[in-house]
């Protein structure tokens, strides 16, 4: 018998016998076998889906939700699959209790959220805010409110959408194409100094989005160097950029608590092709500073194609369904960072990086031990 059969063998034991002393009312037992069963092979998502509908049933709707989560991020038809047709009853019961669950507890995290950033800054407006979309995970039904406009993540209903940013252009983009030549100085000398802190843009995961992505996922025929990954800082990158973050202090840069969003020197290789995809949330435009343009290289937004220009900023909002080509045989090099979305007032914004947070920090939480 190979490993993998055995441990497949031995996780389907120990569910048994969970379900087993569920129906003999054991729940606290039941939980425990749930939670072995997992350990076999934490990559299974149903162990989860039971384990986690103990917990519920044992008063531990936190516990619940937290394993929930872990399985649904593991595969997204964990929460789906009480709307199919067919398919094992127990196994629907427990998806659809397993998506109400999720889609409560996020719902109440946003509102504690912003009934806490309100409570910390009398006076603030962030109305638009607490009425933001949890695209995922949302509550209720809900409709984008422009067809092509698709954020995955999170969605401000009201925001004006701005596709393009063409005529409407920010008083901070002329400081960066001021500052071109002096960015790309330093860019072309840290692709020599810090070659080795490109990494893949994308990791191995990027290939469960379709054999579309497969040729940049965990590759760096779409490369970056990153001086800011999630609000994490790459010091050795951050000390070879200094006049590129001079001229950054003076855009309104997506903010977490620890740092900017996201900046970071994109390099997509000659030949490749970044899909057809949305972003993530309709609260900031994706900008680019092209560095190294080899020409025959481009971004759709929508569906017009715009040609990148040197030392011109070029701003969307990546919300929008966009992709982007690189035919030559060069690499082409953006710097490319995320600006509030000029519509949103300071304590939005911070609104924003806090309902952010608490998400995150509340994932980064989460456990299989309860
Ligand atoms: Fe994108």
């Amino acid at each position: 018998m190979t490993p993998e059969k055995d441990t497949t063998q031995i996780q389907n034991r120990l569910c048994s016998s969970a379900l087993e002393a569920e129906e003999a009312g054991k729940l606290a037992e039941a939980a425990a076998l749930y939670n072995q069963a997992i350990r076999c092979d934490a990559s299974n998502p149903i162990p989860y889906l039971f384990y986690g509908f103990v917990l519920q049933a044992l008063g531990q709707p936190d516990a619940a939700a937290q394993v929930w989560s872990l399985g649904a991020d593991l595969d997204p038809r964990f929460i789906n699959a009480w709307q199919g047709e067919g398919g094992d009853e127990i196994i629907r019961l427990r998806s659809k209790a397993a998506n109400d669950a999720i889609r409560s507890h996020f719902a109440g995290l946003h509102e504690t959220c912003m009934d806490e950033f309100r409570g910390a800054n009398p006076g603030a407006n962030v109305e638009r805010i607490a009425a933001a979309i949890w695209c995922q995970t949302h509550n209720e039904a809900f409709e984008y409110q422009h067809p092509e406009q698709r954020p995955h993540l999170f969605f401000v209903p009201g925001l004006e959408p701005i596709p393009v940013y063409t005529a409407q252009r920010s008083p901070w983009f002329e400081i960066l194409e001021t500052a071109w030549a002096d960015i790309k100085g330093e860019f072309l000398a840290a692709q020599d100094a810090a070659a080795d802190e490109q990494a893949p843009y994308l990791d191995a995961g990027a290939k469960g989005l379709g054999v579309e992505w497969e040729p940049i996922a965990a590759s760096l025929n779409w490369g970056s160097f990153h001086l800011y990954k999630m609000g994490a800082p790459n010091p050795r990158l951050i000390e070879l950029f200094p006049n590129t973050l001079r001229a950054l202090e003076q855009v309104p840069l997506v903010q977490t608590p620890t740092g900017p969003s996201e900046i970071l020197f994109s390099v997509l290789q000659g030949g490749q092709r970044i899909p057809s995809h949305f972003g993530v949330a309709n609260t900031d435009m994706t900008v680019h500073l092209p560095i190294i343009f080899p020409g025959d290289a481009a971004i759709r937004v929508i569906d017009t194609d715009y040609e990148w220009q040197p030392g011109k900023v070029f701003a969307f909002d990546d919300a929008f369904r966009h992709e982007s080509w690189n035919n030559s045989a060069l690499p082409r090099v953006n710097l490319l960072f995320e600006a509030w979305h000029p519509d949103l007032s300071e304590d939005e914004q911070h609104a924003v990086t806090a309902a952010f947070h608490a998400r995150a920090h509340w994932n980064q939480g989460r456990s299989l031990e309860h």
